[in-house]
């Protein structure tokens, strides 16, 4: 695991949207999975951007959610789909072969695991995850107590999650019960993980993160255990690192 911290969120965006960039022109197939949240918002936007203005060959990307609210329509704001809809999958024109989506309206929401999971195996698993870190130190959905070894899931929603979601995500009233979420054993079964964070409030977080035992009670400390595992931060999330 590595620890890199760039100066601002500008700079961490932009150096991550180049990773995905470099990803797809060594290997134009490349499955790559994102969160979505507030912290890979301007890398989406790096992204589009080189994409189109140096019209790199997407055509064979595959694109991976790596988690959803349970019983949210995808056309919510809010909704994870609708943040790849919108930073993605709109202005790149992708079409939906080229990327799948967990849906959280599923009524048989095993079946919808299953079928997240074929599909990360059909397509040679995952090259490439972009995650970022909850306020109880969760990626994607699992929360604290997950099985590490857990492929897709159902979760029952911790309650700082469902505070900071219905605050930071929601502009209308929702209820947030359950997630459905990639599990930490696709995370370590991907060939390359990158933990995103920026700003004061996951300071906190980081240092746990970064320099914390690796457990289940604090989910992201497992990126410490992925050969492959990268933390990138901005100087902010990274302030309260002892050894940077
Ligand atoms: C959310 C999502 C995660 C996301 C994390 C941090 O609840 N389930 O996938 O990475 O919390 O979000 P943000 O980037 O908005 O801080």
């Amino acid at each position: 695991m590595n620890l890199t911290i760039f100066r601002n969120y500008d700079a961490l965006s932009a150096f991550t949207a180049d990773e995905m960039i470099r990803l797809l022109q060594t290997k134009p197939d490349a499955v790559i999975c994102m969160a979505s949240g507030s912290t890979p918002k301007d890398c989406c936007r790096y992204f589009v951007q080189k994409v189109l203005s140096e019209k790199i060959d997407i055509s064979q990307f595959f694109f991976v959610g790596l988690d959803e609210w349970v019983g949210l329509p995808p056309a919510l704001p809010g909704s994870c789909h609708y943040d790849f809809k919108t930073r993605l999958f709109d202005p790149l024109k992708m079409p939906p072969t080229q990327y799948h989506l967990f849906n959280g309206m599923a009524t048989d929401l095993q079946s919808e695991c299953k079928k997240m999971d074929s599909v990360i195996t059909e397509k040679g698993g995952i090259d490439l995850m972009i995650v970022g870190i909850g306020m109880n130190g969760h990626i994607g959905f699992n929360e604290p107590g997950v099985d590490f070894n857990l492929l897709s899931h159902v979760i029952d929603l911790d309650e700082t999650t469902i505070t900071v979601g219905l605050k930071k995500y929601f502009t209308e009233p929702v209820t947030l019960k359950k997630g459905i979420t990639l599990g930490l054993g696709t995370l370590m079964a991907a060939k390359k993980v990158i933990l995103m964070a920026s700003g004061l409030t996951k300071a906190n977080v980081i240092q746990q993160a970064v320099e914390g035992p690796i457990t289940n009670t604090f989910p992201a400390s497992i990126i410490q255990q992925h050969p492959e595992g990268k933390i990138w931060v901005d100087e902010d999330a990274a302030s309260k690192v002892v050894k940077k």
